[in-house]
């Protein structure tokens, strides 16, 4: 990124618009979050349902603990930072209450990406940014797949080449003593030592996981054990099945390159007019967790 088109960006920001940018996990669509007029921008572009709330992005801690009720839970979880988890705080003022979804907390996180911390810095305020699709599709990993779901919408795409992690941040409540994980990422459970998850108490308390997400046109066929005639697959570690079009998550069977490749595989599957998609088994431990989630809404329809 040059120096004018840091500056194109920031200008944008300062003037209300948005701008997609990238960040270590998925890009982002973002928008200063104390300007309401901009944070109401986003759900527009997104066909976003008003009761799911923005992650807001910061370069430093110090920003941070300008936003959020800091607490001892936050202060440990983050050494994580940068990096791909969002700690969901109470709010305090200046924040756009739309980006809250009219509740008494936000998302916040430091992203691990240069171009990301080198905008936030300069710009020197509050970023709230969702993942850069249209609400219920894939999260984009590319500059390429944001130009495909929104490119008529916004004014500037900042490229910053592949996502790194390529999955969305772990999600995690850190109002209490003990964080309650919301959404799974590649930093694990057993990483934030959380309790929680998957049940109820994650569908209460991050409104936007009640929906089918990050779901690719072609019906997903999950656990597959075969592959039927005209169906894709995704697999997962050595295995004996075969199709015509296939990918293989992990030849070796490693949950982070998976997690990595999860979404660009199902970008580039569901361009191949196949009747459906089989995923073989993943297993359910550690940042297998993140996938399968990911894999279970994708499923949903
Ligand atoms: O990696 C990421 O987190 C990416 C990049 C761009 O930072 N962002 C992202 O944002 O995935 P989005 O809007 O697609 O997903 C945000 C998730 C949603 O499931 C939402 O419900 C939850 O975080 N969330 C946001 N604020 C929350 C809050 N105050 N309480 C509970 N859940 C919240
Ligand atoms: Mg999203």
């Amino acid at each position: 990124m040059d120096d004018a088109l840091q500056e194109k960006a920031i200008s944008l920001w300062q003037q209300g618009s948005l701008v997609a940018f990238p960040t270590e996990t998925v890009y982002g669509l973002g928008a200063d979050a104390r300007n309401s007029e901009a944070v109401a921008r986003i759900y527009e572009v997104k066909s976003r349902p008003r009761f799911n709330p923005l992650i807001v992005h910061v370069a430093s801690i110090e920003a941070a603990e300008r936003y959020v009720e800091w607490t001892d839970t936050a202060q440990r979880l983050s050494h994580f930072w940068p990096g791909p988890l969002t700690l969901v705080l109470k709010k305090c003022e200046g924040i756009s209450d739309l980006v809250s979804a009219g509740g008494d907390t936000i998302g916040i996180r430091i992203p691990n990406h240069p171009v990301a911390l080198k905008l936030l810095a300069a710009f020197d305020g509050p970023i709230c940014a969702p993942s850069a699709n249209r609400s219920g599709r894939i999260s984009p990993t590319t500059a390429a797949h944001v130009e495909s779901e929104l490119g008529d919408r916004i004014p500037l795409i900042i490229d910053g080449g592949p996502c790194q992690v390529g999955l969305e941040s772990s999600v995690v409540d850190a109002t209490g003593d003990v964080p309650i994980l919301l959404r799974p990422g590649i930093i694990t459970r057993e990483q934030l030592g959380a309790s929680g998850a998957g049940g109820a108490h994650a569908i209460l308390q991050s409104p936007g996981q009640l929906e089918s997400h990050y779901a690719p046109e072609t019906a997903l066929r999950l656990n597959a054990k075969d592959v039927h005639a005209g169906e894709g697959l995704l697999a997962f570690g050595p295995t004996t099945l075969t199709s015509a079009e296939s990918i293989n998550l992990s030849l070796t069977g490693d949950l982070l390159e998976a997690a990595t490749h999860l979404f660009s595989a199902l970008r580039a599957l569901d361009t191949k007019g196949l009747t459906s998609i089989a995923v073989t088994p993943i297993p359910n431990e550690g940042i297998g967790e993140a996938i399968n989630d990911r894999l279970t809404r994708a499923a949903h329809r």
